[in-house]
C-alpha cells in the first residue's frame, strides 16, 4: 500500500517547476519561465488561468509539444527541449491579468501536472495622466480564451 501511494504521488512531485510569484508593471511584458522534468519534451505545455477552484483552469494557450512558438492575442508560449523549460509571455499587462495561473505539462496516460504562479500587476509607475492611459488603451483587449 505504501509503495502504491509513493508511486501515485511521485510523478507530480517536481514534474514542473516555476516561480511562485511574478510581478509585472501595468502595460509591460510579463514573462514566466517554467521547467519540466526530462522526458516530457514532446508533451504539450500549457498556460492557464485558475478560477477560485485550482482545478478549474481556463486554458489560455498551449504548445503542440514542439518548439514552435505559439501566439494567441497578447500571449505566446515557447518550449525549449534542450533547456527543458518553456517561456510564456504576455504583453500589454493589465490590472485584470493579476491572479493565479498554472504552467503545466499535459500527460496522455496521467493527469496533467502543473505549477501555480501568482501574477501580480503593479500600477504603472509613471505619474502621467493615468485616466487618459486607461482611455486610450481601452483597458486592453478583451481576453482571448
Ligand atoms: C534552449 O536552451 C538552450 C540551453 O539553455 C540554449 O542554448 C538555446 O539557445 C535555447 N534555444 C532556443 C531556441 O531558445
Amino acid at each position: 500500500m505504501r509503495i502504491f501511494l509513493v508511486w501515485i504521488l511521485s510523478p507530480g512531485v517536481w514534474a514542473v517547476k516555476g516561480p511562485k510569484q511574478v510581478t509585472a508593471d501595468q502595460g509591460s511584458l510579463l514573462a514566466v519561465s517554467c521547467s519540466y522534468e526530462p522526458g516530457y519534451e514532446l508533451n504539450s505545455k500549457y498556460w492557464c488561468r485558475q478560477s477560485f477552484l485550482w482545478f478549474c483552469c481556463t486554458n489560455i494557450i498551449q504548445t503542440s509539444g514542439s518548439e514552435v512558438t505559439v501566439t494567441q492575442g497578447r500571449v505566446s508560449i515557447r518550449d525549449n527541449h534542450t533547456a527543458h523549460s518553456f517561456m510564456v509571455t504576455q504583453s500589454g499587462v493589465t490590472l485584470g491579468d493579476a491572479g493565479r495561473y498554472s504552467c503545466g505539462v499535459k500527460r496522455k496516460l496521467w493527469f496533467s501536472t502543473s505549477h501555480t504562479t501568482r501574477v501580480m500587476v503593479s500600477a504603472a509607475a509613471s505619474t502621467t495622466t493615468e485616466g487618459s492611459d486607461v482611455g486610450s488603451s481601452g483597458r486592453g483587449e478583451p481576453p482571448v480564451l
